[in-house]
């Protein structure tokens, strides 16, 4: 039986209450198909930061080196600086490990009323690949003539020449093996006077290793106003850093709830463990009620499962999932319109898996 080693970092807030959701669905697969977990539990959070002055002890990304993928809730709270809490976990974490993927899907699943008129699940179907390790989100920089009239801030982009190459050809190496051939590009060359027309070109440039797939362009404000207006013409949109980050909230959002969406943080080429995790936060608004949707945890949770190469038990997760959502009278959390309490959506998905619904 394989038998994978994974870390599991609950983290903050409704990271705590939607993982156990997530590891009764893994068990439950896991038992059907013949796939053993091997957890190692990390109780790194901001707590950790309030005791200690860190997110992580010193040998903290060695311990986390040891296992085949790393399970990851949420890290913010209020209390600790969120660029600190971050930085030292989530962050350090992407670039340690050299996660420079970032895949979100963008899917209107069944049952979660779609906010946009008129759509059904199938019309809004597309992959982000966001930039995951440099871009926008860059240390480079800092205060100048601080306590002066002269005070201010600089806050670089980096956009190095290998990193920009390496993720515009994993999107189009992606919008290939899905058989989809057409990839968009999230620009901003009108505005951003270095950055931007610098990842135009190498977008022209590996485009054009890939003449089979269609490719366009928009600049990430009229982007954003054509994912509203007209998502069925998205198959894979690849964006940097910080433009994936809010197109990875905005295609959520036009599906009903950010709470089901998943998130990939992949390495490649497999040198480090790659790490999977909820696009949502630590909803400190909503921690303490057990009301916070599990289902982004579950989905990141198949993700991985498909990343370690066990695609048959990602998929029986993903139909139980839809199965469940498919079923007007199968709980739902209030993020959904529901009454359920996050345990019971999870228990309704493990069910789902084992004996239908
Ligand atoms: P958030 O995603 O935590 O919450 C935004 C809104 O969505 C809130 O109203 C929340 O209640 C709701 N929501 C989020 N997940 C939900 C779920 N599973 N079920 C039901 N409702 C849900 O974003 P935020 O408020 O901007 O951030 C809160 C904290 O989380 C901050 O510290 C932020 O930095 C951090 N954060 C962490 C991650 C991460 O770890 N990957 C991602 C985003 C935000
Ligand atoms: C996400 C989050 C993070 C990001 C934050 C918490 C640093 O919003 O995973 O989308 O911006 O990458
Ligand atoms: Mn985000």
């Amino acid at each position: 039986m394989p038998t994978y080693k994974i870390a599991v970092l609950s983290g903050d807030g409704i990271g705590k209450e939607v993982m156990p959701e997530a590891i009764k669905v893994l068990d439950t697969v896991g038992r059907l198909c013949g796939i053993g977990f091997d957890y190692t539990h990390f109780d790194w959070s901001c707590e950790t930061w309030l005791k200690t002055g860190q997110m992580m002890p010193e040998d903290g990304m060695s311990q986390l080196a040891q296992n085949d993928a790393i399970l990851l809730g949420a890290v913010g709270y209020p209390g600790v600086p969120d660029h600190l809490s971050l930085w030292g976990l989530l962050l350090k974490i992407r670039r340690e490990f050299d996660q420079y993927v970032n895949l979100r899907p963008v899917r209107l699943l069944p049952g979660i009323p779609c906010p946009l008129a008129n759509k059904q699940p199938g019309d809004v179907d597309f992959w982000i690949v966001r930039e995951n390790v440099e871009g926008e989100y860059s240390q480079v920089g800092g205060r100048f003539a601080e306590g002066t009239e002269a005070e201010g801030v600089v806050q670089s982009a980096v956009f190095t020449k290998f990193g920009t190459d390496r993720i515009l050809r994993y999107a189009f190496e992606l919008a290939r093996k899905l058989g989809r051939p057409h990839v968009t590009s999230a620009t901003k060359s009108n505005g951003l006077y270095h950055s931007m027309p610098y990842w135009d070109e190498r977008f022209a440039a590996i485009g054009a290793e890939y003449p089979d797939v269609r490719m366009d362009q928009y600049h990430i404000d009229i982007l954003a106003a054509r994912f509203v207006m007209s998502p069925e013409r998205f198959d894979v949109v690849v964006g940097s850093n910080l433009f994936g980050d809010i197109l990875s909230d905005l295609g959520p959002g036009m599906t009903g709830t950010i709470a089901v969406a998943p998130s990939a943080n992949i390495n490649p080429e497999k040198k480090y463990p790659s790490m999977f995790e909820p696009v949502h936060g630590s909803a400190p608004d909503i921690f303490g009620q057990n009301i916070a949707n599990p289902i982004g945890q579950i989905w990141a949770a198949s993700m991985m499962l498909d990343h370690l190469g066990e695609a048959e038990a990602a998929a029986l997760i993903l139909k139980a999932m839809t199965d469940v959502l498919s079923d007007q009278s199968a709980p739902r959390t209030p993020d959904m319109g529901g009454l359920a309490r996050t345990s019971d959506v999870g228990t309704a998905i493990a069910k789902a898996l084992t004996s239908g619904i």
